[in-house]
């Protein structure tokens, strides 16, 4: 297979020196987004990332500048086994940190359904009301330790389409924080593809902290290739990768430092 990219872009790069102006940069830009187009077609991440950027969304709707009642939004992932009232689905962090506490029409807020009965169809179904729905304006997304995006584990190419996949041992290590004993991670999840992503207008890539600074900088600097999936966004054309300074501190230009 050929895993050279037709195009190569730079993404743009904003560093900012904490997690909280991070988040509020990221949190601004979605404001913004609805604002200028109460329609719009969000895609939506879970995990600790975006959690300060959803607050600070519930704030300006609690103050009555922000309605999400026209928005549409595609979450990228949910675990399979998991039904969405389970407390570590996606869905319900969603639901708890988000949408509950929104205006948002909930038959609007999409995410993959872990226990359907045929997943596959269901994740074929998925993309398809993606395209049904005018494809995503603007999605969200954090990185994973091993540089995935979404869960596109190393490996995934980058004309995948939302699918069934395995996680890695990495994905199931730093995800048994949320679970009582890591035997209760599920090992399989339903995720929009590389190529799902790289269909939307616009992608914001939010990292944060130490930890997260390698795979920042392979998915920026190193080779663009399925050995960091969110290596995959230097070809799309309208990336910005937010970062704290930590999260930029392996960048090759010293900005995170
Ligand atoms: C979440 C998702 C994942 C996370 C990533 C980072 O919907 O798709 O790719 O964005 O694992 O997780 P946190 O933010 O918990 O470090």
């Amino acid at each position: 297979m050929n895993q050279h990219p037709a195009h190569s872009y730079e993404p743009r790069r904003v560093i900012l020196a904490s997690h909280r102006e991070a988040s509020a940069h990221v949190a601004e830009l979605f404001a913004s987004t609805i604002e200028q187009s109460p329609q719009t077609v969000l895609g939506l991440a879970t995990g600790s990332t975006p959690i300060e950027c959803y607050n600070d969304l519930i704030r300006r709707h609690e103050q009555g500048s922000l309605s999400f009642a026209s928005v549409t939004t595609f979450n990228l992932d949910e675990y399979v086994g998991l039904a969405g009232d389970h407390p570590q689905s996606f869905r319900h962090f969603m639901q708890t940190h988000l949408f509950d506490h929104v205006d948002i029409d909930p038959a609007r807020a999409h995410v993959p359904n872990g226990v359907a009965e045929d997943l596959n169809k269901h994740a074929n179904e998925y993309d398809l009301a993606i395209r049904k729905a005018g494809g995503i304006d603007l999605q969200l997304l954090g990185i994973g330790h091993n540089g995935h995006i979404a869960f596109n584990e190393p490996g995934a190419s980058a004309d995948s389409q939302t699918r069934v996949v395995n996680l890695s041992l990495t994905t199931l290590e730093s995800n048994s924080r949320f679970f009582n004993s890591p035997e209760k991670v599920p090992r399989r999840a339903i995720t929009m593809g590389i190529g799902t992503i790289l269909k939307s207008a616009k992608i914001v890539l939010l990292a944060f902290g130490e930890d997260k600074a390698k795979a920042v900088a392979g998915a920026l600097e190193g080779p663009v290739g399925p050995q960091n999936p969110a290596s995959w966004l230097r070809t799309h054309v309208d990336t910005t990768f937010v970062l704290d300074a930590a999260a930029a501190s392996q960048l090759s230009d010293g900005t995170g430092i």
